[in-house]
């Protein structure tokens, strides 16, 4: 309710200001092509991958008219049950447990028409004939195989498709298989598994999943680096004092205890999605949007990251779990009392690492990154800290320190682009003022709901790499956390304990106390 004079005055200049607001815009569709006709298969297709985001993605392609009924799906898993039956399961599962995700009854009914099932055991010859069958009997002989399964099948599934022939293309017919993450468990595995994929098909048919790739922010990097003119100069290290990548995660491990286990927040989220944000915060520009030039260039700054020495990736690394907290008000437990976790485990629950890369824009600049679970807020983002002002001008002023600007790039949630810089605090004194410029996705752009795989499966049906992960980008990724692996592995370096619901432990604020400078806060 409006109380005096000054506050309807405020109201009116507050609504005429939205009246001026410019109107969203909207996501352009029109450009993009209706993906080939093919059969795409998914393997574990009884899975929570397939149930949770990949079919909520197919019914979003095929509202944006994206893929048509040229597109079938067939879901392969060894449980039985009819097409009817698992195109059932599919909708029941999105209708109650996707909130975010309404499923209009006549889409669904269009894409059901197109989702059938065959049973069979993964490493069973009969479940490759009966997929050569399904080929036969579709109008193209195009196919995606898409590996949604635990990942030590990654190897096998990939080598009897070839065993059957069915990575073998022709000129009217492409064969190409996704391969979701983790893609190995350390540097040699997934040297491993690259050797027996590439031993079967080239890399073009290779698409090495990373879904934060499907983030529109995190490809709008890109774009907001190399599509203005005012970054590319201040974006090195002359102007930059060093850069942090947070993945921070409120949620604790779920029920993914088993996993989580044998897998820990270095393995589950450096080698592909920080490395990935650092590829592309890093990197140097493109000769083109293509795949190739994309994808070189990434693996260029990734091939450059300076390897940790043994005795250095201690000194470089925090790791934390952590324990039993009230937040909110609510007892959360401690990761060594959830389900199916060890009660001595020495899992790290989060990580921080400092890495240098070796190369002219970089040279002798730190990039430090951190990832959790059960941290104080939801926070994924990319803070460049830039060197600070010199002072002179500020002596004999109440002024004692400038701090350092940062740019913020918000890559969830609240996506968007801030600039923290300072200003002159209103009045007679010289004084500074803490302020921000902000861009928000949400305020510049009509939003449609998405999982972020829309994006990839489309660029796989039409023949794109470009944010998928070469082998090579894959393996330097691995390499540069080996060190950390490998010294923890001998027992190096203690698992620190952080009270849920905090910022993670004393050791990743030490890490950069050390280095005279602390984290963007989180949230
Ligand atoms: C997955 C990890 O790859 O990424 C999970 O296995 C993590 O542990 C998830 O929670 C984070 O992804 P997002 O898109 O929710 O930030």
């Amino acid at each position: 309710m409006v109380g005096s004079k000054a506050d309807a005055k405020q109201l009116a200049a507050a609504t005429s200001v939205s009246k001026n607001k410019p109107p969203k815009i909207k996501p352009d569709l029109k450009r993009a092509a209706l993906a080939p006709s093919a059969t795409l298969f998914l393997f574990g297709a009884a899975g929570d991958l397939v149930k949770r985001l990949l079919m909520p993605a197919l019914c979003n392609l095929r509202r944006d008219g994206l893929i048509d009924d040229s597109l079938r799906i067939v879901g392969v898993d060894h449980n039985p049950r009819s097409d009817g039956e698992y195109a059932d399961s599919l909708r029941d599962f999105i209708r109650d447990e996707i909130k975010n995700q309404k499923l209009d009854p006549k889409l669904w009914g269009k894409l059901a028409k197109r989702i059938s099932y065959l049973q069979g055991d993964f490493l069973a010859d009969a479940t490759y004939q009966g997929i050569a069958a399904r080929i036969k009997e579709a109008s193209s002989g195009n196919a995606v195989f898409y590996l949604a399964t635990a990942p030590r099948f990654f190897g096998d599934v990939v080598e009897c498709l070839g065993k059957a022939a069915l990575l073998q293309e022709t000129r009217s017919a492409f064969r190409r298989v996704i391969i979701e993450k983790p893609f190995g468990s350390d540097l040699a595995s997934a040297q491993q598994l690259n050797t027996r994929i590439l031993n079967v098909m080239n890399e073009k048919q290779v698409y090495r999943m990373d879904h934060f790739l499907g983030k529109e922010t995190v490809q709008n990097i890109l774009v907001s680096r190399f599509a203005n003119g005012i970054f590319e100069a201040i974006w090195n290290h002359h102007y930059i004092d060093h850069i942090q990548i947070t993945a921070a995660e409120t949620v604790g491990v779920e029920q993914r205890g088993s996993f989580y286990e044998n897998t820990g927040a270095l393995r589950d989220m450096v080698p592909n999605h920080l490395m990935q944000l650092l590829a592309m915060v890093a990197m140097e520009p493109p000769s083109a949007f293509a795949a190739d030039a994309v994808r070189d260039e990434k693996a260029k700054l990734l091939g450059a990251i300076r390897p940790t020495m043994p005795d250095e990736a201690i000194a470089n690394s925090a790791r934390g779990q952590y324990t039993a907290a009230k937040i909110d008000g609510r007892q959360v437990l401690a990761y060594r009392s959830e389900d199916k976790v060890e009660r001595s485990s020495e899992t790290e629950t989060f990580v921080a690492l400092k890495l240098m890369i070796d190369n002219w824009r970089w040279v002798g600049m730190p990039f430090y990154l951190r990832t959790g679970k059960r941290l104080s807020a939801r926070d994924t983002e990319i803070a460049i800290c830039f060197k600070p002002a010199p002072y002179a001008q500020f002596r004999g002023t109440k002024i004692r320190q400038l701090k350092p600007n940062y740019l913020i790039m918000q890559i969830q949630p609240n996506e968007g682009l801030w600039l923290d810089f300072h200003a002159k605090r209103p009045g007679p004194t010289v004084e500074i003022a803490d302020v921000d410029m902000g861009f928000s996705y949400a305020d510049a752009f009509e939003l449609q709901p998405s999982t972020g795989y829309e994006t990839l499966i489309y660029d796989c049906l039409i023949g794109d790499q470009t944010l998928f992960q070469r082998a090579d980008a894959i393996e330097s990724g691995w390499r540069a956390v080996q060190p950390f692996l490998d010294a923890w592995a001998k027992g190096e370096g203690a698992v620190e304990g952080y009270a849920a619901g905090s910022a993670g432990p004393k050791g990743a604020d030490e890490l950069l106390a050390r280095e005279k400078r602390s984290w963007h806060s989180l949230g």
